[in-house]
């Protein structure tokens, strides 16, 4: 499967190779239009399939969006039975749109706890999109940040006890090769729609660095004008990493900061 060259829009400045989504405000756009609020995420599908197809057109390496919070499992039966059918539907009808434009997707979180049927689509679009060179959209789906750490913490202390892993050696990069999607690299912009300033236990280990940006609008209204001004509020943005000198790359900057690996260099 070929990746479709990518025309990128001129930001002015660096463009973000991993964007991450919190999709927020689906209830609100309902009740303003005088909708039912589940309604509000049938007509965010809308706006999930333009920012994948326009990211994976610009170029964007990653896209993760949250889909479905660990959290969200609180909410009322109905609801969550809607949220699982879209799911269903959107890996069924977009497929086609996946694979014209180069699309892999992956999904991160607690999959298990997915009802079956939505499971085994997830899976079959997964396969099926597997070989494709272009942009990887990862859908987060019982996702949470802390369950996300406190699973890898507990495959961290199994492995040790098992004498795979030594304690003595475990860093920073031991935690995230634990992670559910241990390779691909941190969002370098993290966007939230309708307003609020909440991460809302969003990819908290991967979010360390990236750049914020909030928009206003509701999901189903945020389209392309409002990616690019996204993505130009970024391209604004001075990256330092904890360093002095801005636009140093993560690995750069990040690496001979954190508490372990100095005691490491004092030691040799
Ligand atoms: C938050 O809006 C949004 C969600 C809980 C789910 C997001 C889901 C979609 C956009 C559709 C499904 C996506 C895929 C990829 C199939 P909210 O209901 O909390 O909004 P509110 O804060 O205004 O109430």
């Amino acid at each position: 499967m070929t990746r479709p060259t990518p025309v990128r829009p001129d930001l002015g400045g660096p463009f973000p190779a991993h964007i991450a989504i919190i999709m927020d405000g689906n209830g609100r756009w309902a009740e303003r239009q005088g909708l039912r609020r589940i309604l509000g995420h049938r007509e965010g599908i809308h706006s999930v399939r333009e920012i994948t197809t326009e990211c994976a057109r610009m170029g964007v390496e990653s896209l993760t969006l949250y889909a479905f919070s660990h959290e969200n499992w609180k909410r009322p039966a109905p609801e969550i039975r809607y949220l699982m059918s879209l799911l269903k539907r959107f890996l069924v009808e977009e497929l086609p749109t996946l694979m014209e434009n180069g699309v892999r997707l992956r999904a991160i979180g607690r999959l298990e706890e997915l009802p079956a049927g939505a499971l085994k689509e997830l899976r079959r679009t997964e396969a099926h999109t597997a070989a494709n060179e272009g942009m990887l959209l990862r859908l987060a789906l019982s996702y949470g940040g802390r369950t996300e750490i406190a699973d890898a913490v507990r495959q961290i202390a199994e492995d040790a006890r098992a004498g795979v892993l030594d304690p003595a050696g475990i860093d920073e990069e031991t935690l995230r090769a634990y992670l559910y999607d241990p390779e691909t690299p941190d969002p370098d912009l993290l966007v939230r729609t309708a307003g609020e300033m909440r991460v809302s236990n969003f990819l908290l280990w991967q979010i360390s660095y990236s750049e914020l940006y909030v928009a206003r609008e509701c999901w189903p209204e945020f389209r392309r004008p409002q990616l690019i001004e996204a993505m130009r509020a970024y391209a604004g943005r001075k990256r330092k990493f904890g360093g002095l000198v801005a636009d140093m790359s993560p690995e750069k900057a990040a690496a001979p900061v954190t508490p372990i690996a100095a005691r490491r260099q004092r030691a040799e």
